[in-house]
């Protein structure tokens, strides 16, 4: 089999750069992205090579659709240089930013930051970057359990969730035809950077997350990892349109 190539967007920190080490455990290749930390991009890449896996990282501002025509120059670049390929295999949506604000306050900047890049910017740069996935190639996008349940402040955040949700049905039916699947996974509150670290950092809201939680804790990075790793698999080929929450049963 030809080794596989992934792009994860959002790969140097959290839950992209534990995919990305995931995914290079597995022998596929990767061109991880971030916003604007380099340095921690840099040494995702260092880990992936220590592997004996080649892996690239590229800046990518995901709320910045003018941005794209020139990112996906830079994709095809790398593809030809380093692997004398054509196309990428997988695409992991990853990228993303925490805001949370009431519904009743929430300004149109932040409703429009997060629409930018929780929505506007998948959406376009998966547009983007068709030509160069693979026919026979993955999707998996990125939703949050605050799609399914609401807590409050997630308004905005949650709807945008939400709207990836069905837009992952209709490129599921709509690239069908390439044989190209797209699934759609929905993690639980994980120890990330996002929000600041709250659920990793704050004991009260670790505690109440881990009380709500049937497997009883919060989730860690490797729950999420692997997890999108094995989604974006051949051996799960036959999934498609599918939303799969990966929360430890959050909420139940
Ligand atoms: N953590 C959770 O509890 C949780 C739960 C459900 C869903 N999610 C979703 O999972 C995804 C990853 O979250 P995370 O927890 O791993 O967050 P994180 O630890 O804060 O990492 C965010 C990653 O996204 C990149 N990024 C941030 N803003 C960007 C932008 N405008 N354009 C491009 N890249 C950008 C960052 O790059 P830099 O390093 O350069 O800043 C970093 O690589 C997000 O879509 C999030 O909504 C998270």
């Amino acid at each position: 089999m030809t080794q596989r190539i992934a792009l994860v967007t959002g790969g140097s920190r959290g839950l992209g750069k534990n995919a990305a080490l995931m995914l290079a455990e597995r022998g596929t290749a990767v061109i991880l992205t971030y916003n604007s930390n380099q340095q921690a991009a840099d040494e995702v890449v260092a880990e992936i090579e220590g592997k004996g896996v080649k892996a690239v990282a590229l800046q990518l501002n995901v709320g910045d659709v003018a941005s794209f025509e020139a990112f996906a120059l830079d994709v095809q670049h790398q593809l030809k240089n380093v692997w004398n390929r054509d196309t990428f295999d997988y695409l992991l949506n990853n990228a993303g930013v925490g805001i949370a604000v009431p519904f009743a306050e929430a300004s149109e900047a932040q409703f429009d930051e997060l629409m930018n890049i929780h929505f506007k910017g998948p959406f376009f740069l998966t547009q983007r970057l068709l030509p160069l996935l693979a026919d026979g190639g993955r999707i998996l996008n990125v939703s949050s359990g605050l799609a399914r349940f609401a807590l409050p402040g997630y308004a905005t955040y949650g709807a945008m969730k939400g709207a990836m949700e069905v837009l992952t049905r209709y490129q599921a039916k709509e690239l069908g035809p390439r044989g190209i699947s797209v699934n759609i996974i929905a993690p639980g509150a994980i120890e990330t950077d996002f929000r600041g670290g709250e659920v990793r950092d704050n004991p009260q809201i670790n505690k109440h997350i881990a009380g709500q939680t049937a497997l009883g804790r919060v989730g860690k990075p490797d729950d999420i990892g692997g997890a999108m790793a094995a989604l974006l698999s051949d051996d799960l080929a036959w999934m498609n349109a599918q939303r799969v929450e990966v929360s430890g049963g959050m909420f139940l």
